[in-house]
């Protein structure tokens, strides 16, 4: 018998991946860069034990019985694992043995706080481990298959998904730009708005988006392609004041495109858009951008902020959203690194 346990972080999108251009392979029709967060914070914990003895793969998430034969993007990452094994030789045990698989998200599941990008790393990375294979571009093109955001959390710090132009998708890949300690004081702060299950998932959201938004091309044509180089650009001379605005009109953009789509897909709700109005009065008092929102498909907001701004905006976040049921907010802090094995 042979096991291996890993943690993988959630990642959060700063130029955000929004549509397919192919629906099996996963690939997208634009870049996106994104920062991953400490991987204690908010992760999923997988072990995946293999044996002779059992008969079948099964598969538990958050100690619930997953129809793991069935799901085809589970079946796409394990099967894509073991091709990778194959060439590599290194296993220790026949790639016939069935696999047994737990996985657990400390943080709500489904709820646009990216549980899918830290649910298929981990899957991804903890069958890496049980085969002897090590972490490069071939296996990013493997998470990517399980859910295309997972393939930035097999790094940490901040992560360039390439949307790669070749049909098979080998150049879809995913590659670090800089390490967490680059920018050590890059904080972030989540608000849970909202735990609950998204009711359009991303899928399905990001499929209607291509069929009938006439925003989304000219996003990933025009817009895309220049925020992602000024990104870079602010990433490597850790310039907040850009950081800040390029993610602000990212996230914003993000959700035009869901409202620009038929029926529209509405992700945010009142809650976010009062934190989004808190973020801009707070930014204009302060006199600079010092905290800077992002919000994937859900109404939960994620915060950038630098460590040293934390204090003040945190004072201002409870003072403008006391904890009572309408307005409640929770926040997490993380500082990004990789995926570990335990
Ligand atoms: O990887 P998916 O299918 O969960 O899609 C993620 C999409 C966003 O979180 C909204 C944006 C992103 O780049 O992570």
């Amino acid at each position: 018998m042979f096991s291996a346990t890993c943690v993988a972080p959630v990642n959060m999108a700063l130029v955000k991946y929004w549509g397919k251009r192919n629906e099996e392979l996963i690939l997208p029709i634009n870049d996106s860069v994104s920062m991953t967060l400490d991987a204690n914070e908010m992760c999923a914990k997988t072990t995946i034990t293999a044996s002779e003895s059992f008969k079948q793969n099964r598969m538990w998430l958050n100690g619930e019985v997953v129809t793991f034969e069935e799901n085809a993007r589970l079946m796409r990452c394990l099967a894509g694992v073991q091709r990778l094994a194959l060439a590599n030789g290194a296993h220790k045990f026949s790639l016939s043995w069935k696999l047994h698989i737990a996985s657990y998200n400390n943080f709500p599941t489904a709820a646009g706080l990216a549980s899918s990008a830290a649910g298929y790393a981990c899957l991804v990375y903890t069958l890496a481990r049980l085969y002897e294979l090590p972490l490069n571009e071939e296996l990013t093109t493997v998470a990517r298959q399980g859910s295309g955001s997972a393939c930035r959390s097999l790094y940490g710090g901040f992560v360039h998904w390439r949307r790669g132009s070749s049909a098979d998708g080998s150049d879809s890949i995913a590659v670090p730009l800089a390490p967490a300690s680059h920018w050590p004081n890059m904080h972030m702060l989540i608000l849970v708005v909202n735990d609950a299950r998204k009711k359009t998932g991303s899928t399905r959201g990001m499929q209607l988006g291509v069929s009938t938004s006439s925003l989304i091309q000219h996003r990933a044509k025009e817009v895309v392609p220049r925020r992602v180089k000024e990104l870079m650009a602010a990433i490597e001379s850790r310039d907040f004041q850009a950081f800040a605005e390029i993610t602000i009109k990212e996230s914003n953009q993000l959700h035009a495109i869901c409202l620009d789509t038929y029926p529209p897909c509405v992700y945010m709700n009142d809650v976010s858009h009062a934190i989004v109005n808190f973020v801009h009065d707070y930014n204009e008092t302060v006199g600079s951008l010092q905290a800077a929102y992002t919000f994937d498909a859900g109404p939960n907001a994620c915060i950038y902020v630098l460590a040293e701004n934390v204090p003040r905006l945190l004072a201002a976040i409870q003072l403008a959203f006391p904890n009572d049921a309408q307005q409640s907010v929770e926040y997490l802090m993380g500082i990004p690194v990789p995926p570990v094995e335990l």
